[in-house]
Parts: structure tokens; C-alpha cells; sequence
């Protein structure tokens, strides 16, 4: 009989990992209290926990203002709005990401430039970053991706060269440091998400760090249908304009969860922290592992996915297998994003979205020639969930033993690998 779980071995682990997302009595509570008070809803915004989670979360972050919004993909389109970023201009965004980093622009009426990413940490590439700016350059959204965050200084630097707005999409880095900076905080924007994934959960939500308190009253504005916002992101102050805006106010409800999981953050953070460092030792010493560069600039490293690269050759196989063989071991791992040149979605042929339909030169997918991202998304990233550093040593213990059984019966996986293809496609 096979050892492998995938042809009806053993499984490595028989327990599930922990759940996510947690939750306890002082949710409930929590949740409970605002059905009480009759206030569910954003308006007025900010709400009284909306306004308490804006003060906390950039405490926490150390940015100084804080909008909490619907999710983590209107977060970056209002900032693009708010610093007056629209029709025509050029954002440049890395090739490994979540359609949200491009689809974002697109909202604004802004063009997404599609640059490749830094095979050390998969986070866009600054080097290829300036050689894309023009003089429609406007903004340039670097992704901090599963647990690494990009080449800040290098971008600041372009952003100082070239005069262009930063916002950094954080939506995998809540927490993280740079230079013992927060995450969100070195560029003008950060946008967080709260999705129910992420490891600051609301169910559903964002938040926008902004540099400037005018930029966060215009934030605040764009979310809450264009109401005047005092300074700061503030209540409604109609000393100030009015903008185009529409309704993407986070709820009372929201606001409440994610202040109890702010509660919790800390201690997961670090625990996460101190088992990566753990994963780290124990995947160095598997041939055709390579785990991916870490910066001694990145001091605080936050644990979303915790992504490492195969060499296919001297591992033995493809990624695909790798992560199809591990699920059927009990370990939560993914192979990823798409490379952006291969989301058929944004094919102006295919979507009657403005952007691409009025800008198709950007759109010619066929033609983008992004090998570091395209080698990541199709042969070797490979995405640890959050959950296996939740689980103590034993945790990482049975993934990094799954993975060397898994090697070890690589002829056997490869012989299968078309059947396995077709079956989980
Ligand atoms: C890198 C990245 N950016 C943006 C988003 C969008 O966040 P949301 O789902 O809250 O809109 C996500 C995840 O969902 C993400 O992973």
C-alpha cells in the first residue's frame, strides 16, 4: 500500500489545525452589545467603535490616522481618489498578487502597470518598477505578499525620484515592521483588509492608514457618501467640501469584532512569529527548498500565508503536487495567486470594464514577459496557512514531516501527476 495519504496512506496529521477565525464569550458579548444600543449600521460614521478601532489600529500600527471601511480592495481605490488619482493615470502593481491590487486602480479609472516581482521575497521588484514610470506615472502599490514585505526604502526612494503616491497594499501584514516601522505607515496609504482570513478579522472590512489628516477627511468623505469629514477622518464637519462619494462605511457590528481581535492580535502574532522561526530552521535542511530572503530590514514579520519556493528539479516535483499531497496529509497549504498576465478576467475582449476597453495597449496579457512571477505562480510557490503556526512545534513538526514523505515518494507522485491534474483541476 502507498504511504501517501493522496493514494490512500496514513495521513500525516489526523487533527485538524485550529480554526480560524477564533472567537470566544467576548465576541458575543461584544456583538450582543451593539444589538442592544440600536446603533448597527456606519452611520453616523464613525460610530463609536468604528472611531475607537481607527484610534487602536494605528496605535497599533503607528500610523497616526486610521479610516475603517467596508473591505481592503475599496481602502486602496479611496486612497487613489483621495490623492486625486483617476481616468488615464498609471499605477504600477506587482504581477503576484490578488486581482484586488489591480482591480482597485481600475475602479478609480486608473491604468494598472504590471511589473515583476524580486525572486528573493516575491514582492514587487523596485528595479522594474522604475523602469515602467512615465510621465503618467501617478501611484505605485507595493504588496507586502504571505509573510514578506516589499523593498520600502527602495520605493520611497522612487516615490521621492519620480513624485508618486505609495500605497501599500498590507492586506497580508498586519502587524509587520519595517525598520521598526508599521507596515502601512512608511508610504502615504496603508490599506489593511479584515476579511474573514486575515489575522485581524471583522468578517468583512478595511482600513486605510493615511499620512495626512486631509487626506484622511477625504477618505472618510469618499466612504460616507461624500459627507464633509473633520480633519483626521473625523465626524462630519461642513466647514469642509463635500465629495463625490458613495456608502462603503464599515459597520458597528464589524467595528466590535475587530476590537476584540485586536485584544487577541498580539499574542497570535507572536506565536505565529516564533513557529516560522521554527519552520524556517526545519524546511533549510530539505534539498530543493528554498526559503525565500529574509530582510534584516524587516524587523516584525507577520504571518499570513508563509510562502517558500521549490526547485521542481531537485525537489522532485512540481508544485502542484507538492501542495495537492500535503492537503491529503492534513496540511493547509495552496499554491497561490495567478500571475496577474494570466487573469483572463481584465481582457478588455473579455470585460466591458472602461479601463481596459478604453486603455487595451496595457491589457495585451500575452505579450508580458513577467518570468519571476510566472515561475512562482505556475512551479514553485508554495503557501503555509496561518493555522500550522498556531498549532505549537507538533504543528510545523507534522508539515515539515509530511513534506519529506511526500519527497521521498516522488517517483510514485509523478507517475500520477496527469490523473491528479484532471481530478483536482
Ligand atoms: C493582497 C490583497 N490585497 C487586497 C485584498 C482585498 O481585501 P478584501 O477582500 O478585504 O477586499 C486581499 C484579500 O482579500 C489581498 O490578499
Amino acid at each position: 500500500m502507498s504511504e501517501l495519504a493522496i493514494f490512500g496512506g496514513p495521513k500525516t496529521r489526523t487533527e485538524p489545525y485550529p480554526q480560524w477565525p477564533v472567537w470566544d464569550q467576548r465576541d458575543i458579548d461584544a456583538v450582543t452589545e451593539v444589538v442592544k444600543s440600536g446603533q448597527w449600521g456606519g452611520y453616523p460614521y464613525p460610530g463609536p467603535r468604528t472611531a475607537e478601532l481607527a484610534r487602536k489600529f494605528a496605535e497599533m500600527q503607528g500610523g497616526d490616522y486610521a479610516v475603517v471601511m467596508a473591505n481592503g480592495t475599496i481602502t486602496m481605490e479611496v486612497a487613489l481618489r483621495a490623492a486625486g488619482i483617476g481616468w488615464g493615470d498609471e499605477v504600477i502593481v506587482p504581477a503576484y498578487t490578488f486581482q484586488a491590487t489591480a482591480s482597485a486602480p481600475m475602479a478609480a479609472g486608473a491604468i494598472p502597470v504590471i511589473v515583476d516581482v524580486d525572486p528573493n521575497n516575491y514582492c514587487l521588484d523596485p528595479k522594474a518598477a522604475e523602469q515602467a514610470i512615465t510621465p503618467k506615472t501617478k501611484a505605485i502599490i507595493p504588496v507586502h505578499l504571505g509573510s514578506n514585505m516589499a523593498d520600502m526604502d527602495a520605493i520611497m526612494e522612487l516615490a521621492e525620484k519620480y513624485d508618486l503616491v505609495v500605497i501599500e497594499d498590507c492586506a497580508h501584514a498586519h502587524g509587520a515592521r519595517w525598520n521598526g516601522r508599521g507596515a502601512g505607515t512608511i508610504g502615504h496609504f496603508g490599506s489593511f483588509s479584515l476579511q474573514s482570513s486575515k489575522t485581524l478579522t471583522s468578517g468583512e472590512g478595511g482600513i486605510l492608514l493615511c499620512r495626512t489628516p486631509e487626506l484622511a477627511a477625504k477618505a472618510a468623505s469618499i466612504i460616507d457618501c461624500g459627507r464633509p469629514h473633520a480633519l483626521g477622518g473625523g465626524p462630519e464637519d461642513y466647514s469642509q467640501e463635500f465629495q463625490v462619494g458613495g456608502n462603503y462605511r464599515a459597520s458597528e457590528l464589524a467595528a466590535a469584532l475587530a476590537l476584540v481581535g485586536l485584544e487577541r492580535f498580539p499574542a497570535q502574532a507572536k506565536e505565529r512569529e516564533a513557529m516560522a522561526d521554527y519552520m524556517d530552521e526545519s524546511l533549510s535542511e530539505i534539498p530543493g527548498i528554498r526559503l525565500l530572503k529574509r530582510d534584516p530590514r524587516h524587523t516584525t514579520r507577520s504571518f499570513y500565508q508563509y510562502i517558500f519556493a521549490i526547485d521542481p528539479q531537485t525537489f522532485g516535483m512540481e508544485h502542484d503536487l507538492l501542495v495537492g499531497a500535503l492537503l491529503a496529509e492534513g496540511v493547509e497549504s495552496e499554491t497561490g495567486y495567478d500571475a496577474m498576465n494570466h487573469y483572463s478576467l481584465f481582457q478588455p475582449q473579455k470585460s466591458k470594464l472602461p479601463v481596459p476597453n478604453a486603455f487595451p495597449k496595457y491589457f495585451d496579457f500575452e505579450n508580458m514577459d513577467l518570468p519571476v512571477a510566472e515561475r512562482a505562480c505556475e512551479h514553485e510557490a508554495v503557501w503555509l496557512d496561518e493555522k500550522v503556526f498556531r498549532a505549537g512545534q507538533k504543528g510545523v513538526d507534522d508539515a515539515v514531516k509530511a513534506i519529506k514523505k511526500i519527497q521521498k515518494n516522488a517517483v510514485e507522485l509523478n507517475a500520477a501527476a496527469e490523473e491528479l491534474r484532471e481530478k483536482y483541476r
